[in-house]
């Protein structure tokens, strides 16, 4: 899968997103090689800590939409994103994200789920769910408001307006923001330096902050997957991908 490389050293796990040709969209074979790493990580006691990362000008430009258009029409529990979607919202060790460039839909969500995350200063981030015909996905319909409050979550999330590294900074969505060529490095050493720690400390501490809504968020996630599916074979969302497959504005006069 050279999509998704993975790399592991000193306790640290780095996955990072390679689909650079398609602005390192994931597609189903990625979500996969994803929930699969992290199942990996989860049991194997050599791996303390996960690196999620994207390339310096890019982390990712969400789902591929081109799959979004092939997607079956029932809502699959067993779908790779669905896997990766509970696996990474239940993992039980740290995992830290280094974010440059566009993040874009599920490269924003998947934030939600990460302990640290460092940014560069060209980093942007968006959730344009409702300008494609979709809804929140990956627990943001719940996290996205308590962490930014209900309006500034509005903004987000039913306009779908992109907010740069400072605006994450100021809600808390970001740890700190670096020049975009330093943040691969601060991360690994960041890994490093937590990978060298107690690992059942880490973990009983990690366990005691998620707890309190673990079951909420699995269940905000089951919930928002089905509704996704519903939306996603609707005339709105089939006419915002073409629209962007086509290179053109979507037009929702007629949905
Ligand atoms: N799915 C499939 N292909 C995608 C993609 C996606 N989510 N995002 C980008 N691509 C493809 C483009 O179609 C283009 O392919 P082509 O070279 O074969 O024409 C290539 O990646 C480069 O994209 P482009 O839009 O030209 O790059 P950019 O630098 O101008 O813009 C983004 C980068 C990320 C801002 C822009 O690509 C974007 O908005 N992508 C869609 C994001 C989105 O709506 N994702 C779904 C979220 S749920």
């Amino acid at each position: 899968m050279q999509d998704i490389l993975i790399h592991t050293a000193d306790g640290v796990m780095t996955l990072t997103i390679n689909r650079l040709d398609k602005k390192n969209s994931f597609t189903q074979a990625m979500y996969g090689a994803v929930a699969d790493a992290l199942e990996h990580a989860k049991n194997d006691p050599a791996i303390r800590v996960t690196v999620i990362q994207g390339d310096v000008t890019v982390f990712s430009a969400g789902n591929d939409i081109s799959d979004f258009l092939q997607r079956k029409p029932t809502p699959q529990e067993d779908a790779p994103v669905f896997k990766f979607l509970r696996g990474i919202a239940s993992h039980p060790k740290p995992i830290i994200a280094a974010v440059c460039g566009p993040a874009v839909g599920i490269g924003t969500t998947l934030l939600f789920h990460c302990d640290l995350v460092y940014a560069g200063d060209n980093a942007a981030f968006s959730m344009p769910f409702v300008n494609l015909g979709l809804c929140p996905e990956a627990g943001s319909s719940l996290l996205v408001p308590q962490m930014m409050g209900y309006h500034r979550a509005a903004e987000a999330l039913l306009l779908g307006e992109p907010f740069m590294a400072e605006a994450a900074l100021e809600v808390g969505l970001v740890n700190r923001i670096v020049p975009p060529t330093e943040v691969n490095d601060m991360v690994q050493t960041l890994a490093r330096k937590l990978a060298a720690k107690p690992i059942a400390s880490l973990i009983e501490t990690k366990r005691l902050m998620k707890k309190g809504q673990m079951a909420q968020v699995l269940a905000q996630i089951a919930e928002e997957g089905e509704t996704f599916a519903r939306l996603l074979q609707e005339s709105a969302a089939k006419e915002a991908f073409t629209a962007f497959l086509e290179k053109r504005k979507p037009d929702f006069s007629k949905v």
